[in-house]
């Protein structure tokens, strides 16, 4: 296992910045930036020449080993990471589901299942209920447990679906910890009236999935989200952004001024709805995920964002199920488990329908696909970035090449790949992590709890200014009016 190692004559991309130079790795940390490093035995050389030299993928949402729709994930954190670490993404962070409500009964249940972790890897919460023990709950979370971000469903109603209150009460509860808000934005009760309509017509197959909860329910919610949070003047991060109704609320709210984050995910960039009224259902259920993928046009909306900065960073949402599992739906579209998979193919279709497209530079590519993410989740610039003192977390990516995408050759334990069949330009070649290099020559080489835990501290840059929001607010406030006890 070389400790050493140099990557020479490559071009160093970072988010705001590229230039041909070297790069000393020891130990697992980034030791020398500069051109011309001159190094003596022991020390592993590649040649990079010709080729990008970039941090490696942060992919802020995953659901690895999640117990779901009746189901387990069939990815845990060594299947999903393998695959993450032959595509080029080096950390993930996963979102811990509570145990019967218990934030700590689920912290412990992820550490152990994170056990097996070949990459570095964080994590997010979800609140699913509400009451003191919660809240004092999320505070360990924060303070001891290095959690510094919350999710909420607006869907899944009967199960993970929380209601407008308790929007409201984890938004400031957040605020107070200097955590950021994460919402998953779709109407719940308008899918359940819709999902019901659905299966009344005799629609059962998964194309009833994507009518049953349309654009609009997710702009709804977005909109709803955004609108309670800036009530509450509390930061937003919305999840898996699908559609053209939920980004332009975003884009509305930002050009306001409030602080709200959207993540949009590669299958709703790349792909689109049509698989869905395929008459097979396996080829149809593989596709079906929340929100769903939606009709031509939405995707091309939403690059546009992306490359305008409407949009900030990329996840997956990689949830992945084999068919067993999808034909749990094969009679009724609502038990069909709802994911796909992307952790493997993110950073390739980013950089063959962004940066070869010419839509976005290679240092956006950097921004989108891992910069960001380290930066809203306050583990920048130890993540996302080759800077001296920053983790060996390295991609090289060769633009000269090419790849092709195939459950035949992918890493990931499912049986099927929603971008079967997809070539393009552009190929990670070397992926090292913690300073070791995993992947090179089209193989792994990865050690189960090679993985670190990465804590994140709260209050990023979002929180900046917050304070003083809150008082002008309160000045702002025209003094009470002070009456007389007198009824009349
Ligand atoms: O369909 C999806 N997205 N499955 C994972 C859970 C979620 O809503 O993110
Ligand atoms: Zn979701
Ligand atoms: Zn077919
Ligand atoms: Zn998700």
């Amino acid at each position: 296992v070389a400790s050493k190692i140099l990557l020479k004559g490559g071009t160093v991309v970072n988010a705001h910045h590229q230039e041909v130079a070297d790069v000393y790795i020891e130990d697992g940390i980034i030791v020398a930036v500069q051109s011309n490093i001159l190094v003596g035995d022991g020390v592993k050389i590649i040649d990079a020449t010709g080729k990008y030299v970039m941090p490696g993928g942060i992919d802020p949402h995953t659901h690895l080993a999640m117990e779901f729709m009746g189901t387990e994930t069939i990815d845990d954190f060594f299947s999903g990471q393998a695959a993450a670490l032959a595509g080029g993404t080096t950390m993930h962070i996963d979102f811990i589901i509570p145990v019967n409500g218990s934030l700590s009964a689920g912290y412990e249940a992820y550490v152990k299942k994170a056990k097996k972790s070949c990459m570095d890897y964080g994590f997010h919460m979800a609140i699913t209920k509400w009451d003191e023990t919660v809240s004092r709950e999320m505070e360990i979370m924060v303070k001891d447990k290095g959690i510094n971000s919350f999710k909420f469903f607006m869907a899944y109603k009967g199960s993970l679906m929380i209601s407008d209150e308790l929007l409201i009460e984890g938004f400031k509860k957040c605020k107070s910890l200097g955590a950021l808000a994460m919402v998953h934005a779709e109407n719940g009760d308008a899918v359940f009236e819709g999902q019901k309509r659905m299966i009344e017509l005799g629609i059962t197959g998964p194309e009833g999935h994507a009518l049953s909860r349309p654009p609009a329910l997710e702009g709804e919610a977005t909109s709803r989200a955004i609108r309670l949070a800036g009530f509450v003047n509390s930061p937003l991060y919305v999840v898996h952004v699908m559609s053209i109704d939920a980004m332009e609320e975003i884009a509305k709210a930002r050009k306001s001024g409030q602080k709200v984050i959207g993540e949009p995910v590669v299958s709703g960039l790349v792909l689109d709805d049509s698989a869905l009224w395929d008459p097979h259902f396996q080829t149809a259920a593989k596709y079906v995920m929340s929100p769903p993928i939606r009709a031509p046009g939405h995707g091309k909306a939403l690059q546009a964002a992306l490359s305008t900065g409407v949009l900030q960073l990329v996840g997956t949402d990689h949830c992945t199920f084999n068919s067993t599992q999808k034909a749990l739906g094969i009679d009724d579209f609502r038990k069909i488990p709802n994911g796909v998979n992307g952790l493997e193919e993110r950073m390739h279709l980013v950089w063959d329908t962004m940066v070869v497209s010419g839509q976005i530079s290679v240092t956006d590519f950097v921004r989108v696909t891992s910069t960001e993410c380290a930066r809203i989740f306050n583990i920048y610039p130890r993540k996302g970035a080759i800077l001296v003192g920053s983790d060996a977390d390295i991609i090289i990516l060769n633009p000269n090449s090419s790849f092709e995408i195939s459950s035949k050759t992918h890493h990931s334990r499912t049986d099927t790949n929603v971008y079967e069949g997809r070539k393009g330009k552009g190929k990670v070649e070397v992926t090292i992590a913690g300073g070791k290099v995993v992947w090179e020559n089209d193989e792994l080489k990865i050690v189960p709890g090679d993985g670190k835990y990465v804590k994140m501290a709260p209050f990023n840059y979002l929180f900046d200014g917050i304070e003083k929001a809150d008082s002008e607010y309160l000045s702002s406030l025209r003094a009470p009016v002070i009456r007389s006890k007198q009824t009349s």
